[in-house]
């Protein structure tokens, strides 16, 4: 059995695959995110960040689900300073690494980090103030994203806010075709599969 025909009997939204699939792509995430989006993806963060409320009081906790080679991190602590924490939860060992390796020695001592199951999380009911997600929803099938919203729901504070963005599959858009060549074809090969 060739290694595409094992990979087309896998289930993409298991964790343990995703986990491995970004664990073997970590090196490359922030690179090609970059060029995928052709540079928009930094504007985009910015805008998902920049639909949070700001907490009303100062030492708010934030958790950054999905949170990757953490992209998502200077905009948050740009925009809010004053925030406690940053709880970056990711179920990729490796993206954690990468994550540390770029740690801006100013924010490091902000953030605490989680490798745990997203749709497992046992982060206490109430814990935070802000919630963010960038670009992490796609990994998880329709029941999946029902149980992420119960956790974002159970997680954050009464009066917390949250903000998500995700790419599309821009069905009906005349360059469609290209993106999904792009999507179907160069990212499983930069992923390491053939
Ligand atoms: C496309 S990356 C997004 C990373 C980052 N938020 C960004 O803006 O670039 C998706 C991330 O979601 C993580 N992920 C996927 N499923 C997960 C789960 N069930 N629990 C926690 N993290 C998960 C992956 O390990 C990966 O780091």
């Amino acid at each position: 059995m060739t290694s595409q025909s094992n990979e087309a009997n896998q289930n993409i939204y298991d964790p343990a695959f995703v986990a491995d699939l970004f664990d073997r792509c970590s090196s490359n995430y922030r690179k090609w995110s970059a060029v995928s989006s052709f540079g928009f993806i930094y504007l985009w963060r910015r805008q998902c960040v920049a639909r949070l409320i700001p907490p009303k009081q100062s030492g708010a906790i934030a958790v950054d689900l999905m949170a990757g080679t953490g992209e998502v991190w200077p905009h948050l602590l740009r925009r809010f300073p004053n925030l406690d924490t940053v709880t970056a939860l990711d179920i990729s060992h490796r993206m954690h690494l990468e994550a540390v390796e770029r740690l801006h020695g100013e924010f490091a001592h902000k953030i605490t980090h989680l490798e745990a199951d997203a749709l497992q999380t046992d982060l206490p009911v109430d814990h935070a103030d802000l919630v963010v997600s960038t670009f992490g929803l796609k990994t998880f099938d329709t029941s999946q994203q029902t149980v992420l919203a119960n956790q974002i729901a159970r997680i954050l504070k009464p009066g917390g806010s949250f903000s998500l963005i995700e790419a599309s599959d821009p069905k009906g858009w005349m360059l469609r075709p290209l993106y999904r060549f792009y999507l179907d074809r160069l990212c499983r090969r930069l992923n390491g599969f053939s």
